[in-house]
């Protein structure tokens, strides 16, 4: 393989808007990886690629190929199938922190490998790192014996993964190339492969506070991913779940924790245990340990109920170095709460996911730049959602500061009120589950 091939052949052959071959592809990414591929070589090849689109059987050659560009995980030795999720990116999305335990509660190993916030989106990890003494960057072995140990495992995915990803994803934030459903499918897909679960149930948002605003390029970018992840050997399954308001209450680090335990102690907000529910009973069908996903649903709901699920999240938090029957303790709190109040009567129409997200971020909870440092304690608890009847005067959201500053306080309220669309009449309503793909 490789013999004869040359970057410029291959990105004029991508440039003419022909099909290349899976040998193509690996020679492409192994030889940019090594350096032997320049930069700007590669940036060529991923405008052509921008503009011309990848076929689905290039997407999942490209694809395997990140995979192969680094360490991969060998689940060997563990009862199968192993189950993996994966969210496209959300305001309040805490999803995984009940979902992994009650899946294993289930009797289905789960194998989680995460990522850090990204944007005005909040990360797994960085939300586990809100519990005091909560450690990520667990070693494939150690990730794989936790796994066979307590039947789950949630964690970092490290610099040796899919180096090809990293280098891509880096030129493609500079070249205007991230919008592309090939490129971010085989982006997301290549990490998923690499952490090695037998079945994957993917959760793509849509809405206003997702990377895919529109339901239509949700449920393709969905399609496309569960393709690679069949090409690839995998079972796969997608749900495509709104995003267009937070989901839950809580947004900010140790405030989705608390959440999250509410949530496993039976008392979750109804979109978050709609979605955890329908996400386990795909991931349970997947697994053998569910004849439909409905049945799936029933059985995790039963644990979400009987304390199964929570007592499996406290031996997860254990661990990985948390505290022992973990409950809220020793979780950060913010020093200043203010409250938002409706400026008018009405219903509201809209809560606007980016907004909130952004403001979260600015607040301290999320990074603005890559090296940023997140405050675990801030963020915000919207207590009105769209649909709610609200009086001039009442408490719409609670703001989690930092510091009792009075210019930054003013304008945090002003914009989580802006956030707010409140009208005289009930909002259309957004189903909260667009489209299955099992
Ligand atoms: N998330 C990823 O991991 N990659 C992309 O390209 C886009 C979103």
């Amino acid at each position: 393989m490789g013999r004869g091939m040359n970057a410029y052949d291959v990105i004029a052959r991508k440039r003419d808007g022909q099909t290349h071959s899976a040998d193509e592809l690996a020679w492409l990414v192994k030889s940019f990886v090594a350096g032997e591929v320049a930069d700007y070589q590669m940036a060529a090849w991923l405008m052509a690629a921008y503009l011309r689109g990848l076929t689905p059987s290039e997407t999942l050659a490209l694809t395997m190929a990140m995979t192969d560009s680094g360490q991969t995980v060998d689940l060997a030795g563990l009862p199968r199938p192993v189950v993996d999720k994966h969210s496209t990116g959300g305001v309040g999305d805490k999803t995984t922190l009940v979902l992994a335990p009650l899946v294993a509660a289930c009797g289905l190993p789960v194998a989680k490998m995460s990522g850090r916030g990204l944007g005005h989106t909040g990360g797994t990890l960085d939300k586990l790192e809100a519990i005091p003494g909560v450690r990520t960057d667990l070693s494939p072995a150690a990730f794989r014996d936790q796994v066979a140990r307590i039947g789950v495992a949630v964690v970092a995915q490290n610099e040796q993964v899919v180096p090809a990803d990293r280098l891509l994803y880096a030129l493609r934030d500079v070249t205007a190339t991230v919008d592309s459903l090939p490129l971010i499918a085989s982006s997301i897909m290549c990490k998923k492969l690499a952490a090695g679960a037998d079945a994957v149930v993917l959760d793509v948002k849509t809405g206003g506070g997702a990377f895919m605003r529109e339901v239509e390029a949700a449920t393709d970018l969905a399609r496309t991913m569960v393709r690679i992840g069949r090409g690839a050997g995998r079972r796969m399954a997608a749900v495509v779940t709104d995003m267009d308001g937070p989901l839950g209450a809580a947004v900010g680090n140790a405030l989705e924790v608390r959440e999250a335990l509410a949530t496993l102690h039976g008392r979750g907000p109804a979109d978050l245990v709609e979605i955890c529910l329908a996400l386990a009973g795909q991931m349970l069908a997947l697994g053998d340990r569910a004849a439909t996903a409905a049945e799936g649903a029933e059985t995790a709901r039963e644990a979400l109920h009987n304390g199964s699920a929570l007592r499996v999240f406290q031996r997860l938090i254990e661990a990985q170095g948390g505290p022992t029957n973990f409950d809220g303790d020793g979780l950060a709190e913010a020093p200043v709460r203010r409250e938002v109040a409706a400026g008018e009567d009405g219903v509201v129409q809209r809560v606007d996911a980016l907004a909130i997200g952004l403001l979260a971020r600015d607040l301290g909870a999320g990074r603005a730049t890559k090296d940023a440092i997140i405050d675990p304690a801030v963020g915000v608890v919207v207590h009105r959602k769209a649909g709610d009847r609200v009086r001039r005067g009442e408490t719409l959201a609670t703001l989690h500061l930092p510091r009792p500053d009075a210019d930054g306080v003013e304008s945090a309220i002003e914009a989580c009120r802006a956030a707010y669309t409140i009208g005289p009449d009930a909002p259309l309503s957004r189903p909260l589950i667009h489209a299955v793909i099992g």
